[in-house]
Parts: C-alpha cells; sequence; structure tokens
C-alpha cells in the first residue's frame, strides 16, 4: 500500500468516527505471530488482552497449563480472537525453555514481536532447576536464552521487535560480577536490581547486535503496579504502597504501545516510561558490563 492509499482509508475510517491512530495499530500487528511470557497475571495478562484485541496469534509460554488455559479462554472470549496458544515453558528451568523454542520453531516458524515480560521478585534466596539464584535466572538468563534461541525465527518474521520488561528498580542493583548469584551476600532489592539491570544490558547490547537484520529491541518501566509481584512483600507495607499504585491494565500501557506503534518502527536499545525515551541510571549504560554480562551468561545457558 502506497502513502496516497494509507491516507484514504485513515480519511474513511476518521469520517466514519473511528481513530487513525487505532487503524494504524491494526495494520502493525493483525496476523502477525507474538509471544509473550508471564502472560497468566498482572501487566503481561491486560497486554495480552490488547494484543488479542488487535487480532495477532499469540503463544503464551507458560509454567501452569491449566491456568494459562483459564486465561485463554478469558481472553477468547471478551476479544473474539481465538488464535491464543498457551504452550508449557517454566522459566526456572533452562531445558524447558530449550524445549518450548523447539516447538515453537516447528510450529509456527516465524516470529514478529517477542515479548519478554515474565518476571519474579524473590527476597529470600532461592534456586532454579538449574541451581541458579532465581531473581537472575528467571529475570535474566530465561529472557536471554528464549531470546537467542529464537533470533532466527525474529529474522525471518522482520521487520521484527523485541521487548524485555525491565523495571526502574535497576537504581538498586549493580552486576556483582564477583557474586552475581549473591551466594555470599543475599539482598532480595539487590538481587530483583540487577537483574532488571541486566535487562537493559541485555537489550542495549543486542539491539547493536541484530540491528542489521531490521529487529528492534527495547526495554520499559511499567510504573509500580498493583500485581502478585509484591507477593511476598509485608502485608502493611503492600497496604501502605497500594493507593500509590496503578491498575495492571495501566502499568501495561507503555508496553502495548512498544508492541504495537509506528513511531518507534526505526527506534532501538531505548529505556521507555511513559511511552517515553528516557535514560537509564548510569550503570545501565556500561558497555563493558553489557559485554561481560552477555559472555557470562552464554556460559550459564550453553549457548
Ligand atoms: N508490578 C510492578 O510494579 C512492576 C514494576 C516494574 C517492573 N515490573 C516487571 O513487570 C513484569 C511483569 O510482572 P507483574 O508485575 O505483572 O507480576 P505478576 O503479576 O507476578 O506476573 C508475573 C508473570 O510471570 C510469570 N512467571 C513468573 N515466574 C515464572 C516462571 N518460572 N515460568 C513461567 N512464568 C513465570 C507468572 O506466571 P504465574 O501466573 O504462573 O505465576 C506471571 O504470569 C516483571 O518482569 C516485573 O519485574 C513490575
Amino acid at each position: 500500500m502506497n502513502m496516497a492509499e494509507y491516507k484514504i482509508i485513515c480519511m474513511t475510517f476518521a469520517i466514519r468516527g473511528i481513530q487513525v491512530q487505532k487503524i494504524k495499530r491494526v495494520m502493525v500487528l493483525a496476523g502477525k505471530n507474538v509471544i509473550i511470557t508471564g502472560a497468566t497475571s498482572g501487566i503481561g495478562k491486560e497486554a495480552l488482552l490488547a494484543l488479542a484485541g488487535e487480532n495477532a496469534n499469540i503463544v503464551m509460554p507458560v509454567r501452569n497449563l491449566e491456568k494459562g488455559g483459564h486465561v485463554r479462554e478469558h481472553v477468547v472470549k471478551k476479544t473474539g480472537n481465538s488464535s491464543i496458544t498457551p504452550l508449557e515453558c517454566n522459566l526456572s528451568s533452562l531445558n524447558s525453555i530449550r524445549r518450548f523454542a523447539a516447538a515453537y520453531k516447528k510450529r509456527y516458524g516465524m516470529l514478529h514481536l517477542l515479548i519478554n515480560n515474565a518476571g519474579t521478585w524473590q527476597s529470600k534466596r532461592k534456586e532454579t532447576e538449574d541451581s541458579i539464584e532465581m531473581n537472575f535466572g528467571v529475570n535474566h538468563l530465561a529472557p536471554f536464552l528464549m531470546t537467542n534461541l529464537l533470533l532466527d525465527e525474529l529474522r525471518a518474521g522482520a521487520p521484527s521487535r523485541i521487548i524485555n520488561v525491565s523495571s526502574n528498580a535497576h537504581m538498586y542493583g549493580r552486576i556483582n560480577f564477583n557474586d552475581l548469584e549473591g551466594r555470599k551476600k543475599f539482598s532480595g532489592i539487590r538481587s530483583y536490581g540487577q537483574s532488571k539491570l541486566a535487562n537493559i544490558l541485555f537489550t542495549r547490547h543486542l539491539a547493536e547486535k541484530v540491528k542489521k537484520d531490521n529487529i528492534t529491541v527495547n526495554c520499559m518501566h511499567p510504573g509500580v503496579v498493583a500485581t502478585n509481584l509484591f507477593d511476598q512483600l509485608n502485608p502493611v507495607i503492600r497496604k501502605i504502597m497500594r493507593p500509590f499504585m496503578i491498575s495492571p491494565r495501566k502499568g501495561a500501557e507503555t508496553l502495548v504501545y512498544l508492541s504495537a506503534s509506528p513511531d518507534i518502527e526505526k527506534v532501538t536499545g531505548e529505556y521507555f516510561i511513559k511511552k517515553k525515551v528516557r535514560n537509564p541510571f548510569p550503570a545501565a549504560r556500561n558497555k563493558k558490563d553489557a559485554e561481560r554480562l552477555w559472555e557470562i551468561s552464554r556460559e550459564y545457558t550453553g549457548l
């Protein structure tokens, strides 16, 4: 479609009282293949609803297929889009991620949008199936492996997008190369902060690597959102925080914008808050740390 035809379609819809912005978004996602992790709850569930409403074909990697099935039913009922498929994937197991990626490759071949949204906040030290500290394993190594395993499919679907859900909590973290997994000394907030800092370093490094392939990579902070992420917080603190939190739907807005908006087609390697590019904290702009973390993550995941 050329620009003139596009304008005529927009004008026609505008005359019929449909927002031009909405039409632009539909054109970006309809019929496209999307993977969104962590779509069974919170921000991911709201983003899933919005993307399903845009008629995308969506695959949900889920650790609990029954829960995934219930969410699918709810979304199909609300949007009428039945191309929503939960597939088993436990992000705290590197093997489970490999199995998921292999199943996806076989069934779909091409990928247009990968959203690494799933996350956890463990305030006490816990380990994954591979004996890796949980915040580091689920929040950083899992999206690192998942993304790398699906790069060929993203190339096949180019122009394609990767979005990593990070957090402003990256300000509490530093990449502690001497003790990445908090084996010597553990702090929940530092460990979570480190994993969210790793999301930004990963985003920026990967963005450079795949620029030539017409794949964009961006990350974002959703705001402080009332979700299950804070389940481990003291109930009194949760109660105090509650009035300052935004709803999951509001928290998903930037994620949906990054998924669908044509405005950011060429934008890559950036950190977004409230749909705007923002400078992350200086530790997230350290290129040497990004390279070093990349190599260590490759070793961890056996890539
Ligand atoms: N909430 C906030 O204020 C806030 C602020 C900044 C950033 N974030 C980020 O936003 C993202 C979404 O979090 P949320 O707030 O929506 O939290 P949430 O309601 O707890 O949702 C987390 C999602 O991740 C999934 N998940 C967790 N561990 C998994 C595993 N091992 N395997 C597969 N899936 C797993 C959960 O699946 P189950 O349904 O099976 O549990 C759930 O779907 C996270 O990356 C978080 O760090 C949140």
